[in-house]
């Protein structure tokens, strides 16, 4: 299949959403949901470290200057989101959650994979992930009902972050088949292995997250059962992007070959025009 979608991997630095203005559940007055997304979002400045360091040891072997670039800007674009991400987790810390000692125990258990896994796995993991933030992207602002009613700032954060993950989705990948030549099988398992892994560590953060914030056991369980369909439901946030999730399995997949987010042109032009990305979030659906 042909790639449908190739974009310029901009890096969009100094910017501010003015975190400390969120409120401590930010997403719909659901705490339930807010932690289930400040639990992935937590993780991201490790993450992206982690993202990094898989793809720097290969950039002496690219040989296409272009690629080259794209792999120093992802780099660029990854060390700005772990950036905001870490004020956000600051802000995390300050309302009382545990957010430094998760992070700290998942930093540990990272360490050990890593030390385990050939680098080649790491670069596969990567490119499965950097697969699933994109769909994530796709999931969340998709459709403007979704994130209606986040904090605007908040909002703002996950939307600017949405389109660079747009933009440098196939970085990783490109290095890890055209210059790594990792075959099918190590591909497909680097995303088979780490997807159940990421859902879990993400349910139980939310979970030891929702405790800190003084909600009982049973309450716990409660908010879980009324909102995880939300996400996982039949008519699900997440749900929605399964079809392409999957695509992944395809061998002759690329993920250029899904459409770009439909947003994407009217955030781009109205932070172009602006430099502001509150604004841009907010005009990515106006009329
Ligand atoms: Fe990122
Ligand atoms: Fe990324």
């Amino acid at each position: 299949m042909t790639a449908m979608f190739s974009h310029q991997i901009e890096v969009r630095s100094h910017l501010d959403f003015q975190l400390n203005e969120v409120p401590r559940f930010w997403f719909d007055n659901n705490p339930y949901a807010t932690r289930l997304f400040d639990s992935i979002s937590m993780l991201f400045p490790v993450g992206e470290r982690f993202f990094i360091s898989s793809i720097r040891p290969y950039r002496a072997q690219i040989q296409d200057p272009a690629l080259a670039e794209s792999v120093a800007d992802f780099c660029k674009q990854e060390g700005q989101h772990g950036i905001q991400h870490t004020l956000y987790n600051d802000l995390l810390i300050q309302q009382g959650t545990p957010t430094a000692e998760i992070i700290d125990k998942f930093s540990e258990r990272l360490e050990e994979i890593k030390k385990a896994a050939p680098l080649e796995m790491h670069l596969a993991t990567t490119a499965a992930l950097e697969h699933m933030t994109a769909l994530m992207a796709e999931a969340m602002f998709s459709r403007p009902e979704i994130m209606a009613n986040a904090h605007p700032n908040m909002r703002a954060l996950l939307a600017w972050h949405a389109i660079e993950e747009m933009e440098h989705r196939a970085v990783a990948f490109d290095v890890l088949t055209k210059v790594v030549k990792t075959s099918y099988r190590k591909r497909v398992l680097a995303m088979t292995m780490v997807v159940p892994r990421f859902w879990r560590d993400a349910l139980v953060h939310t979970d030891q997250m929702l405790k800190a914030d003084g909600f009982s056991r049973l309450e716990r369980l409660n908010m879980a059962r009324k909102t995880l369909p939300l996400f996982f439901g039949r008519k699900g946030i997440l749900t929605a992007v399964s079809n392409e999730f999957f695509q992944y399995y395809r061998r002759d997949f690329h993920p250029n070959d899904i459409p770009v987010l439909k947003h994407y042109p009217r955030w781009l032009s109205a932070f172009e025009a602006s430099g502001d990305p509150i604004y841009a979030s907010q005009q990515m659906y106006a009329n």
